[in-house]
């Protein structure tokens, strides 16, 4: 007879069906790009609306013109990344500025707006989690002003530096990043999240990394973090391995990503979702360049992973080698 307890047994198969229907991979060819309020093109990467079974979590692109200025509005946490362009944001009434390579945190509720101040479109990067916010009740957006172009009474207070009133950091450029090799022992071994991977993964497992969020203490976020980019080969086959989720997007290289056995082809703007807990997946950068994979993860995966390392540890299947 079925009744609630019997109902629980069935939400592991329920999971497993969910994540093998959803989809892995999302390419530039299959954007849908759209007008928002906030953005003058935008478009959904890896997220429940486009098909993906996420933790609450997604990932999208935009694109601010020359001359122009996002919208400004408040919401949830947010992790950006600048991949072409420059400019400054208005975040909380401070002003922080920024060149591609950049990695921006909003703080949660923070009113913030983007202005483009070079001679080139900005692209940029983001994960939110409205989702994730709407689960847990708190999911609010507010919008103070639309996009549009940048005119004289724009209010544009003088930079300070990378960091908040508060004594947080909100922007790392990457040429401020920290860079670990192969082989290198990771210091970020200091919470018990990192304490739940296995000993392999903290010597480094890429080729480089090039640390941005959640490393080191000056620049930690709570809901969503970008964390590295990942600098892989040329021609590298890197470690499989299988943990709970991650996000990854497609900078720069060619190659593939055998996820739970199914090959997914990369070059650059192809998104990869990592569902987990226990997705075996390995990466393959086969171009003539060096592959640049920016990976992001999310708060409740800090939060789940140590908690449940004993019934969905993280696996380290076997080490990289030259293809
Ligand atoms: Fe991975």
């Amino acid at each position: 007879m079925s009744n609630f307890y019997e109902d629980w047994f069935a939400l592991e198969g329920k999971a497993i069906e969910e994540k093998r229907r959803a989809k892995k991979a999302i390419y530039p060819n299959e954007l849908q790009w759209i007008r928002t309020r906030q953005d003058f093109k935008a478009a959904l990467l890896v997220a429940p609306e486009t098909g993906f079974r996420t933790l609450g979590g997604l990932t999208m692109l935009s694109e601010i013109p020359e001359g122009w200025k996002t919208g400004k509005h408040s919401h949830g946490e947010e992790a950006m990344y600048i991949l072409k362009g420059k400019g400054f944001s208005i975040i909380d009434e401070q002003r922080f500025d920024w060149e591609d390579g950049a990695c921006l945190r909003i703080p949660f509720g923070a009113i913030h707006q983007h202005f483009n101040q070079g001679d080139t479109p900005v692209h940029y990067f983001s994960a939110l989690a409205p989702h994730l916010e709407f689960s847990c009740l708190v999911a609010k957006f507010q919008q103070f002003e639309d996009c549009g172009e940048i005119d004289s009474t724009t209010n544009q207070p003088a930079r300070i530096n990378d960091y908040d009133k508060q004594g947080r950091r909100l922007v790392l450029n990457r040429k401020d990043a920290t860079i670990v090799q192969r082989g290198e022992v990771d210091e970020r071994v200091q919470d018990a999240f990192w304490e739940s991977h296995p000993s392999e993964m903290h010597k480094g497992n890429h080729g480089k990394m090039i640390k941005m969020m959640g490393s080191y203490d000056d620049f930690v976020a709570e809901e969503v973090e970008i964390t590295d980019v990942f600098v892989d080969g040329p021609k590298v086959a890197g470690q499989k391995h299988a943990h709970m989720e991650a996000m990854l997007y497609i900078i720069d290289g060619e190659g593939y990503t055998i996820i739970d056995e199914e090959k997914f082809p990369w070059s650059p703007g192809t998104a990869l979702h990592i569902q987990g807990p226990q997705t075996v997946h390995q990466h393959f950068a086969t171009g003539e360049v060096p592959s640049q994979m920016l990976r992001t993860h999310f708060g409740i995966r800090k939060y789940i992973q140590p908690i449940a390392q004993k019934t969905f540890p993280y696996l380290y299947l076997g080490e990289a080698r030259p293809l």
